[in-house]
């Protein structure tokens, strides 16, 4: 029996880090309320140029901290009645009170800021972070173009938006590929982190090459697209989805190529980049999460993906039909 849309299988969120913003967006001082992983948090960057992120209500009376709280040093001022939090989230000021009651707290997220992108660690059972976010070395190198930013929000589970990029036949029938990619995928740091590949000759302006194009993910939220094997010459294309919730996603990319190869990422492609987010949008915006999908034999990448995301939440999750 086709599925329907009661037989949609909520996802829950998974562990990992995500971003929840760009760096470039928060300076010394501002504060911003932000919501992820269906919670009301509050952003905000330190004097000393520290980001914070926050449980947004005031566990005095819940004002929220990120509607009128003002950054004072290293920490963060009720704007209801003033009472000061550190960015450890303890209250270690009562402007009218000598004694801080040992509750006046809100819980703080672990941050790690790199990459141009502010992350916070999401784990359902509140567990410390057992891994670390790695350091894209094109973006610090002056050898590689300034980076381009992209972002967009959708209504589908984090999961099916990153399924999409293990999903070699959807490049055909989605977006006009004359062939299905053929790719080979292996793991490393105890099979946390996926590495996908595939290969194909290029012609480019410098020549005809062997190039491989090269996707690892670190998590469920954290991807990097490389292009290989023209001499001298690179593309990164580095992203982080985020759930806002169960049900929508907040995805940040960005974008850059060695320098000799600043002409070829010009509007032209970039502008492929964005046709090619359209034509997955009306899928994801619409598509639910069968219970039972029916999977057949060439699909077995599809299952490998959600057996490795399986690893990426508290609870188990099904949704992966036996022959695959
Ligand atoms: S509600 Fe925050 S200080 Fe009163
Ligand atoms: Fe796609």
């Amino acid at each position: 029996m086709s599925p329907r849309r009661s037989d949609h299988l909520a996802l829950p969120i998974p562990n990992g880090w995500f971003a929840v913003a760009w760096s470039r967006d928060l300076v010394p001082g501002e504060v911003k309320p932000i919501h992820y992983f269906g919670e009301d948090l509050v952003l905000f960057r330190t004097r000393s140029g520290r980001a914070v992120v926050l449980d947004a209500y005031c566990p005095h009376l819940g004002a929220h901290l990120g509607e009128g709280g003002r950054v004072i040093g290293e920490g963060i001022r009720c704007p209801f009645h003033g009472w000061h939090f550190d960015a450890d989230g303890r209250c270690d000021e009562i402007p009218y009170c000598k004694r801080v009651p040992p509750a006046a707290a809100t819980r703080s997220w672990p941050v790690d800021e790199r990459n141009e992108m502010i992350f916070v660690w999401h784990h359902a059972e509140g567990k410390p972070p057992d891994w670390q976010v790695p350091d894209m070395p094109e973006l610090s190198d002056p050898a590689w173009t300034e980076p381009r930013f992209f972002e967009i929000e959708v209504n589908v589970h984090m999961q099916d938006m990153a399924e999409n990029n293990c999903d070699p036949v959807h490049f055909h029938f989605v977006h006009g590929q004359p062939e299905i990619p053929p790719q080979e995928v292996s793991y490393s740091d105890g099979g946390r982190t996926m590495h996908a590949v595939s290969r194909a000759t290029r012609e480019t302006p410098f020549g005809t090459f062997d190039t491989e194009l090269w996707r690892d993910t670190w998590g469920l939220g954290l991807a990097a697209v490389r292009l290989t094997g023209i001499p001298g010459a690179g593309l990164l294309m580095y992203s982080s989805t985020t759930p806002v919730h169960e049900r929508r996603t907040h995805s940040r990319w960005l974008f850059t190529v060695s320098r000799n190869l600043a002409d070829l990422a010009g509007e032209e492609f970039i502008d492929g980049l964005m046709q090619g987010v359209k034509q997955d949008f009306r899928i994801w915006e619409n598509k639910i999460h069968p219970r039972r999908p029916v999977f057949c034999e060439g699909d077995h990448f599809l299952g490998e993906f959600r057996r490795w995301a399986r690893q990426f939440y508290s609870e188990p999750i099904a949704s992966i039909p036996e022959e695959a």
